[in-house]
């Protein structure tokens, strides 16, 4: 049995991907400083699988915590979540972003490098495209620099596995560039609870419906766009777990650098995904226009061509699935993980 191990595997894509992990065989250790999530997701998880994961809270950046973990479990494979990720905050906290995202993607390197481990899964993001307008987007589409320091953050972790990778033909690296995941385990035992008011328009949607705030805010109604509003590739988390699975494999025939876009190639407005929210809620859901939100684009959608051909993977999970999860979680979970939560 291979042992995985999963950093910030507590986290919203890392508790979905561990799930199809242990399903499909592996055996899973998390490591997580908890600092975005919470430890009650391992219970989840259990009675999810049946499995509890080995868990380990600790940081990232702290090599001695690498050192014991490669030192006491036998890791195949490392696939690497742990990261912040709020494109606001790095605007105004860069060092926050650069020490967890560059400088622990660095450590981890480092300590795989020592410790004889050279299998990594990377997690990267659409944000790295900048304000690219190549629809749809192609792995190669990097014409513009990214336009916050997230984006900066991951474009320099690729980079760097990139360097790495050339350097020593030992490793075999998978970088995953997600455009928007949402949704969430169909059990409702799993899925994303933002802390305070969420950045992102799925779970701010479904807070609306739920009935933890008034409104949605739609920013923008005069984008070039069929309705005026804002259209992303929304990605079903079930299918981006899988599309690290479907990685894995591939990285167990092949060595070298290996980049993927994780995106369905199509993309919905703010407006359809209010709609679609309506429909599975019996909700009608209330929203005000309000200006555009500085630094966004009117469009952006996946050429998700790439990981068919050479993964084998295409996501499955549309719409309508992306909106009955995320609100049976909501519904069956108002406060996320924590039921003493105010909203
Ligand atoms: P998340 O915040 O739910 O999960 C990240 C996990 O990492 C959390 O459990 C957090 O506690 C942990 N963590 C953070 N810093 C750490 C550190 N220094 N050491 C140990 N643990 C740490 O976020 P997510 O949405 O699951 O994102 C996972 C990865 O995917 C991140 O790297 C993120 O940048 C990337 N990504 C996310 C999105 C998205 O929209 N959710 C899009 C593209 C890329
Ligand atoms: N939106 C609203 N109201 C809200 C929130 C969002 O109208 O309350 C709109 C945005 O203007 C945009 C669309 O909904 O048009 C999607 O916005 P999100 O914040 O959900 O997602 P983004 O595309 O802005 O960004 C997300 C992550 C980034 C990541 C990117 C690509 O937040 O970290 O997807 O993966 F880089």
């Amino acid at each position: 049995m291979k042992t995985i191990l999963i950093t910030g595997g507590a986290g919203y894509i890392g508790s979905h991907t561990l799930v199809e992990c242990l399903q499909a065989g592996y055996q899973a250790v998390v490591l997580d400083n908890l600092s975005n999530s919470s430890s009650e997701v391992l219970n989840r998880i259990r009675c999810i699988t049946g499995v509890s994961p080995i868990f380990v809270q600790g940081d990232v950046c702290d090599a001695e915590v690498l050192t014991n973990i490669f030192s006491t479990y036998t890791i195949d494979v490392v696939i690497h979540f742990a990261g912040v990720k709020a494109v606001g905050e790095s605007v105004q906290d860069p060092i926050k972003y650069y020490k967890n995202n560059v400088a622990g993607s660095l450590v981890l390197c480092q300590i795989m490098c020592n410790m004889n481990v050279f299998k990594l899964v990377f997690s990267s993001s659409a944000t790295v495209y900048g304000d690219s307008r190549d629809m749809p987007l192609r792995e190669d589409s990097l014409n513009t620099s990214p336009i916050n320091p997230y984006g900066h953050s991951k474009l320099m972790v690729e980079q760097m596995l990139s360097d790495l990778a050339k350097s020593d033909p030992r490793w075999s690296i998978a970088v995953l560039r997600y455009f928007n995941p949402v949704g969430a385990h169909a059990s409702g035992l799993i899925g994303e609870h933002p802390k305070g008011v969420p950045n992102n328009l799925f779970p701010y949607v479904s807070q609306v419906a739920v009935g933890l705030r008034p409104f949605v805010c739609v920013f923008g109604n005069d984008y070039p766009t069929a309705d005026g509003t804002g259209v992303r590739d929304y990605i079903h988390v079930v299918d981006l777990a899988q599309g690290h699975l479907m990685a894995l494999n591939y990285l167990n025939a092949h060595n070298g650098y290996f980049l993927w876009n994780l995106g369905t190639g199509r993309g919905y407005s703010v407006l359809e995904v209010i709609k679609a929210f309506s429909t599975v809620s019996q909700v009608d859901i209330a929203y005000e226009f309000l200006p555009r939100r500085p630094g966004d684009l009117a469009e952006c959608w996946s050429a998700p061509q790439k990981a068919s051909l050479e993964l084998g993977w295409n996501a499955s999970l549309d719409l309508n699935s992306m909106v009955t999860d995320s609100w049976r979680w909501q519904t069956l979970n108002p406060h996320g993980y924590d039921v003493e939560e105010e909203g």
